[in-house]
């Protein structure tokens, strides 16, 4: 592929910009307004390739599903009205579809078989099998029943009590999900909160489940009634513009709508401590779910350690945050990461190398990384990895280099944020 040279020119953001709906959230809209009794429709849906993997494989399940852009339209068939596909399904490169798809399947009386593309066939699965398995779920597959492609043969489940191994929503959501098709009440126990989208929705969808403390219940064979959803903006996305406009001179950027759910927003609270200028306003709850704006300005920015608890609260932002952390005075920590390694790509190696190609003092550890600010970013030749994340940090980083960046490819964006470019283009000036 031809490497694409990053020129945005830019000398500073300014200006307000509303973001693309919440990639998590959408997803459980989808599955959920499948499997409640009645219609239910979605606004501000976000229309990328993940989530419309999940809309296809409902699709494929039997549901009607009507997509006009941002709005999803699902005539849900109840608990047990899903049918038997006629093909494999196809995950593409979504983590959260596989996953939550592997616990609900699990408990329909049907047969099926599901893959994905390179990146999700070496991610594993185990994590949410080995729960499964203990409810009674049938599923094989390659290495060891552990990777994509599997078969799943659905049956009656038993309801079990879990204490998570790793900190991960989809594993949680997948036994939640598998949850509903058990006998009696299943319970989940985590260490660490994770993000909390599927509780908040079940319950929003008129779903039974009890959370006390660090432990989530829901009781089997319930009905769910079909709603409207109302999907705040991608807090993870905003990231990306965040970081944005506090690493370039001169900037005030006004966020509006995003989801602010206290699960997601560990970034924010690292960039306080950071010194960042970030004020919130306007809070409000949509469908259960914190909302609210964001206005950030330039801010002179010092070092921390990232660790233990923040973690789950801001996963998929650290490869941004490694970049502002370039920009930061003195020594950044991040530590008890190890789950980045697993995700769209090994995340550690990648921002490693990047920022390493850039120009920025980084180290890699076995569990997160080092870096040393402030450095001036040069340019050069790099690759986005094929994750969505690692391209949408490499073109922020372009805004404050010296010299120009050339990336590999950019067609990855689509996962998660199709539109990146034609925002960002809003807010430079
Ligand atoms: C997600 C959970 C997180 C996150 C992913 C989306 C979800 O993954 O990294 O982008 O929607 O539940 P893990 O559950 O593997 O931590």
């Amino acid at each position: 592929m031809k490497p694409i040279k990053l020129d945005f020119n830019a000398r500073a953001l300014r200006g307000n910009l509303s973001m693309p709906g919440d990639k998590s959230i959408s997803h459980r809209a989808i599955i959920l307004g499948s499997i409640a009794n009645g219609t239910t429709t979605v606004k501000n849906f976000l229309p990328a390739k993940d989530c419309l993997r999940t809309l296809e494989v409902f699709r494929c399940l039997g549901v009607q599903i009507v997509q006009d852009n941002y709005t999803v339209t699902i005539d849900g068939k109840g608990i047990a009205g899903l049918v038997e596909p006629d093909k494999p399904l196809y995950f593409g490169n979504s983590g959260t579809t596989a996953r939550l798809m592997l616990g609900l399947l699990s408990g329909l009386p049907f047969f099926t078989t599901v893959y994905g593309d390179q990146s999700l066939s070496q991610r594993p699965m185990d994590r949410v099998i080995k729960p499964l398995k203990m409810m009674g779920a049938s599923i094989f597959g390659r290495d060891s029943h552990t990777r994509l492609p599997l078969a799943i043969n659905g049956q009656p489940l038993s309801s079990i009590t879990y204490e998570m191994e790793i900190e991960s929503a989809q594993v949680k959501s997948a036994i939640l999900l598998a949850g509903l098709y058990a006998e009696g009440e299943t319970t989940v126990i985590e260490r660490i909160p994770t993000r909390n989208h599927t509780e908040l929705m079940l319950k929003h969808f008129g779903g039974s489940l009890k959370t006390r403390n660090n432990q989530i219940s829901i009781q089997g064979k319930q009905q769910l009634k079909a709603t409207q959803i109302n999907v705040p903006g991608d807090f993870s996305s905003a990231a990306f513009f965040i970081a944005g406009a506090l690493i370039l001179q001169n900037s005030q950027l006004v966020i509006k709508n995003i989801g602010l759910n206290p699960t997601r927003t560990g970034m924010l609270d690292v960039l306080w401590q950071m010194g960042a200028h970030i004020q919130v306003s306007d809070i409000k709850e949509t469908n259960g779910e914190r909302v609210g704006n964001l206005t950030i300005e330039t801010s002179n920015l010092c070092g921390i350690t990232i660790d233990g608890k923040l973690i789950p609260r801001l996963i998929d932002e650290l490869p941004i945050i490694s970049l502002i952390a370039t920009q930061a005075e003195g020594q950044t920590v991040i530590k008890n990461a190890e789950e980045l390694r697993v995700k769209e790509t090994d995340r550690i190696k990648a921002v490693v190398d990047v920022l390493t190609t850039l120009g920025a003092s980084i180290k890699e550890t076995a569990d997160g990384m080092i870096i040393n600010g402030k450095t001036t970013l040069i340019g050069g030749s790099v690759s986005a990895y094929g994750d969505h994340r690692m391209a949408m940090m490499i073109i922020i980083a372009s805004l404050i280099t010296k010299e120009p960046i050339y990336i590999d490819d950019l067609s990855c964006m689509n996962i998660s944020y199709p539109r990146f470019i034609h925002d960002l283009k809003q807010i430079v000036i």
